[in-house]
Parts: C-alpha cells; sequence; structure tokens
C-alpha cells in the first residue's frame, strides 16, 4: 500500500490517495472546531485516540452486522478505508435529551427517552448544516428512499450495539452523528468516525461528560476526557 497525494483536509482528518483506486488513508489531527468552525482549538493526542477507537467500533460493528468502509489500521492516526462517497446526511441517534435537542425543544439535558430518535442534518458547512427530513433528503435527490431505509435501519443497529458495549464500560450512550456512504458498487456503508469528537458519553455514575461537550463548553478537563473514554475502550472496563 503506497502513500500518494492529498484528497481532501477536512477540519478533523485529512484524506490521501493510494496506490489502489478504491482504497484511501484517512488521517486523524489533534484539531478541534466547534460550532462550524467558529470555535478552533487543539486536543493534545485526540487523532490517536479517536482514529484507535472508531476503528474499534468498526470492526464491532462490522462483526454485529453492519457493512463499514473499515480496511485496515496502519499507524496512531492513519487507516486504510474504502474509498466512499459520502452520502450528505449527517444521521443523528439520540437515547437521552442533550445538545441541540434539548435546546430546540426547551427541556433540559439527561431526559432519558423511551425510544431511540433518529434525525437528519443536510450535511452543508455555507447552510450550517440544518436539519432536514427523509421527503426533503429524497427531493434534493441527496439519497433515495430506500438508501435512507437501509441508513437508518444500520443507524438504530449501532445505537443498540454501542449502548450495550459502552454500559459494560460504565457509560452511557447519550447520542451520537453517524456518516454513510456509497461504495462505487452503489452499496451503503457506514463511514466517517465514532469518537468523543461525534458521540456524547456520560459516566454511568456521576453523568460526567467524557466527550467533545468538554472542549465545546469550556469545561476543561477536555484531553483528560479523552483519555479516559479511551482508556476504558482498550481496557474494556
Ligand atoms: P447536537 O445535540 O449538537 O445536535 O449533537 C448531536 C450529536 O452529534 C452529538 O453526539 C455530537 C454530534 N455532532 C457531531 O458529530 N458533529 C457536529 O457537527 C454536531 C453539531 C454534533
Amino acid at each position: 500500500m503506497e502513500k500518494r497525494e492529498q484528497l481532501y483536509e477536512g477540519k478533523a482528518k485529512k484524506v490521501f490517495a493510494t496506490d489502489d483506486p478504491a482504497l484511501v488513508i484517512v488521517s486523524y489531527k489533534d484539531d478541534a472546531t466547534a460550532f462550524d468552525g467558529l470555535k478552533k482549538g487543539t486536543i493534545a493526542g485526540k487523532g490517536v485516540v479517536n482514529n484507535r477507537m472508531t476503528n474499534m467500533m468498526m470492526t464491532l460493528l462490522e462483526q454485529k452486522g453492519v457493512p463499514t468502509h473499515f480496511v485496515e489500521e496502519i499507524s496512531e492516526r492513519e487507516t486504510v478505508v474504502k474509498k466512499v462517497n459520502i452520502v450528505p446526511l449527517e444521521v443523528i441517534i439520540r437515547n437521552v435529551s442533550a445538545g441541540s435537542f434539548a435546546k430546540r425543544y426547551g427541556v433540559e439535558e439527561g431526559i432519558p427517552f423511551d425510544e431511540p430518535t433518529v434525525e437528519f442534518s443536510y450535511k452543508n458547512d455555507d447552510l450550517h448544516d440544518p436539519l432536514i427530513n427523509d421527503y426533503h433528503a429524497v427531493a434534493l435527490h441527496l439519497a433515495t428512499w430506500e438508501e435512507i431505509a437501509l441508513i437508518k435501519k444500520y443507524a438504530f443497529k449501532v445505537n443498540e450495539v454501542l449502548k450495550a458495549y459502552f454500559l459494560t464500560l460504565g457509560v452511557k450512550l447519550i447520542d451520537f452523528k453517524l456518516e454513510f456512504g456509497k461504495l462505487a458498487d452503489g452499496t451503503i456503508v457506514l463511514a466517517d468516525e465514532i469518537s468523543p469528537d461525534t458521540c456524547r458519553f456520560w459516566d454511568a455514575k456521576t453523568n460526567e461528560k467524557l466527550d467533545k461537550d468538554r472542549f465545546r463548553r469550556d469545561l476543561g478537563g477536555v484531553e483528560d476526557a479523552y483519555r479516559e473514554i479511551f482508556k476504558r475502550v482498550t481496557e474494556g472496563k
């Protein structure tokens, strides 16, 4: 596997071509942004945590029947993944009220739902990732009805698997954001990352936040939170 030219640089990751047109290398940065890039910073060691944690989650999910883009971790910060066209929808699953849900509907954070919820945002920085419903997504040709049905099915399965898994680590999975991609033949696979950048993790006993909200909300202890969740994932307790 040969690493070639950089194809793309996002807020938290870079993507490089390889000598295989079906594969790319993702490289995780320590850069952190929030509120559409308005807030910028660095979280030392984040790239390593997010790379390794994402790969562990993708491996677990593959075992549980969710197809993913994951191929092979090649270094602390770099992973080979299948090249996909990202479906421009952020898929958000929530188990407990928090974040924009709590704000939008005027409820406190921490209220558990009877059933998980799903919502979509249109992945478009110029428009600030607006909420979008499935009819609008189909109207804009962002995805077909069949693709949206499959994406929802996979997203709820991811929730089921990860919620149970994190509970064994003493962590409540409050909510998270997923992205899906399409392989050259149109197959939908889970892509992007599953990390403290894209999930809310609360300690099951104390409700202490072990995720990027510590950065977004200037709560302090950002690096410690990433280290703590990573320790639990790697030590399995
Ligand atoms: P929200 O409550 O701010 O809508 O966030 C819901 C979940 O999505 C939360 O776990 C954080 C994650 N998220 C991202 O991964 N990227 C984003 O740009 C935003 C706004 C949220």
